[in-house]
């Protein structure tokens, strides 16, 4: 479990990455800084200075549901992004240090009412709009009614019953800050 620490911490040192997710830009120089493993309860790390995620390893796919269960193992839940800066972080992690090209499933659903997302922990909305997603988006109707991050930085209706990658939240160390 503390691979993807290590990894993340050996990229540190090569990679300079100056980049964008969708809107929410995360433009600092990556290698000046690290990612901190002493606040979260393992496997999670300290990412945007709040917020304690894992992130599923390379070939590592769930579905919405397996996704959730996951996450429940280490006591987490899918995650909670309601911060651009964070969102950016996140996405530049995923894709750049991590190298995970691809969708990751986070805890936001409209599955009770179609078109209202909420994150199923905290029953409160889901930011909805640029930067968070593309114009024209959601766009999956009732086909789609998860959230995920996708590839392109932006946020995306995702069929649950696909299998992507996934973010995990412990809300036990810095819950009262981001929940
Ligand atoms: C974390 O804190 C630093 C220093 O205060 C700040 O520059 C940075 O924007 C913060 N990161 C996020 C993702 O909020
Ligand atoms: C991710 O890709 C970049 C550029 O292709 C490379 O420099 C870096 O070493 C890769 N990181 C990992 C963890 O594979
Ligand atoms: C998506 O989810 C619906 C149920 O919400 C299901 O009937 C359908 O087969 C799934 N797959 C696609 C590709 O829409
Ligand atoms: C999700 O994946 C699990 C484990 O593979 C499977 O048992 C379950 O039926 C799947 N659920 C959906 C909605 O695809």
């Amino acid at each position: 479990m503390k691979a993807i620490v290590v990894v993340a911490a050996v990229a540190l040192v090569v990679v300079l990455v100056v980049t964008v997710a969708g809107d929410c830009t995360w433009s600092q120089d990556i290698t000046s800084r690290s990612w901190d493993e002493s606040v979260c309860p393992e496997p999670y790390i300290l990412i945007g200075n709040t917020t304690c995620l894992y992130i599923s390893q390379w070939g590592v796919v769930r579905n919405w549901s397996a996704a959730q269960t996951y996450c429940s193992v280490y006591e987490g839940e899918l995650a909670v992004i309601n911060d651009c800066a964070l969102l950016g972080e996140v996405w530049t992690l995923t894709q750049h240090v991590l190298n995970l090209t691809g969708n990751f499933w986070v805890g936001g659903s409209d599955a009770e009412a179609e078109g209202s997302w909420v994150w199923e922990r905290t029953v409160k909305s889901v930011p909805m709009g640029v930067p968070f997603w593309l114009p024209g988006h959601p766009d999956g109707d009732t086909h789609e009614n998860k959230l995920m991050i996708a590839d392109n930085g932006y946020f995306t209706d995702g069929n649950q019953t696909e299998e992507h990658y996934f973010i995990c939240q412990d809300f036990s160390t810095l819950g009262s800050i981001t929940g």
